[in-house]
């Protein structure tokens, strides 16, 4: 295959940037699209110019590093599916490409492809943790958690936190992240104590960052490679507003924690 790959090529935050042509040649269909840009890297490394920077790790679609925007869609053009685990053969030989970096403020440019997703950290760090202590591995039966609980959190807890719901999203809001990682701990009874401060928390922290609100667009669920519904987001907002009437640690706190372990098991 050949393809003519428009590369958005950045050198720092403060560089205004563009877009730069390529035609790479002799492509497998089976490569993954990370792999065509390795083949490009290294002809450009051969002929002594700097290669193109872009993140990846796990290259299995489960560590949300590889996030790139491939004509014009976060993740490119498969559903479901992340850039390392887009395969060429998706393309028809000849195709013009461009790709480009996540684009919103609170994921600033660090070079070429590459963003500062530190933002996401941030907001865990705010509440997206259990600290209370659960002991060591309890008997499975112990707690019991109805299996319609346990496969939404497991659901949310499918959210690798690659950003592409924000690249896609007008208003760059990262609701669909923030929702998963409040309801995969918030569905289950070892996520309880913190529930209403974990929203309140890692809500505000978004706000902090600089993310937009959510607007009902759909376009995160859209691109979502772990397909995170936006129903998430509703759920994330009614944590938020019983969290919003309590104050931390009240006796009416307790009660509606008791409530809502009655109703979520
Ligand atoms: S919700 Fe989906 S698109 Fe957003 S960070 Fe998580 S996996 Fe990526
Ligand atoms: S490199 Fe890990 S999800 Fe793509």
């Amino acid at each position: 295959m050949r393809l003519y790959v428009n590369v958005w090529r950045q050198r720092n935050a403060s560089d205004p940037g563009r877009f730069v042509r390529y035609r790479v040649e002799d492509l497998n269909p089976d490569m993954s699209f990370l792999e065509m840009l390795d083949v490009l890297n290294e002809r450009l490394t051969a002929l002594g110019k700097d290669p193109i920077a872009f993140d990846h790790d796990c290259r299995e679609g489960i560590c949300g590093t590889c996030g790139m925007v491939i004509n014009g869609v976060a993740h490119g053009p498969r559903r479901a599916t992340t850039t390392c685990q887009l395969h060429l053969r998706h393309f028809s030989d000849g195709d013009e490409i461009t790709v480009e970096p996540w684009r919103a403020k609170a994921f600033p440019v660090i070079k070429d492809l590459v963003v500062d997703r530190s933002a996401f950290d941030r907001i865990m760090q705010a509440g997206g943790f259990v600290s209370v202590r659960t002991g060591s591995a309890p008997e499975a039966n112990t707690i019991p958690v109805p299996k319609p609980d346990a496969e939404q959190a497991m659901d949310a807890a499918a959210c690798i936190g690659c950003g592409a719901c924000v690249a896609s999203c007008p208003n760059a809001s990262a609701s669909l992240f923030v929702a998963a990682k409040i309801a995969h701990l918030g569905l289950l009874p070892q996520g309880q104590p913190e529930r209403w401060q974990r929203a309140r928390q890692m809500v505000a922290q978004m706000d902090v960052e600089g993310f937009g609100a959510c607007s009902n667009h759909n376009e995160c669920e859209a691109v979502c490679p772990k397909e995170i519904r936006v129903d998430t987001i509703a759920r994330m907002n009614r944590d938020l507003m019983r969290a919003a009437l309590l104050p931390t640690g009240s006796r009416e706190a307790s009660r509606a924690l008791c409530r809502a372990r009655e109703s979520t098991g």
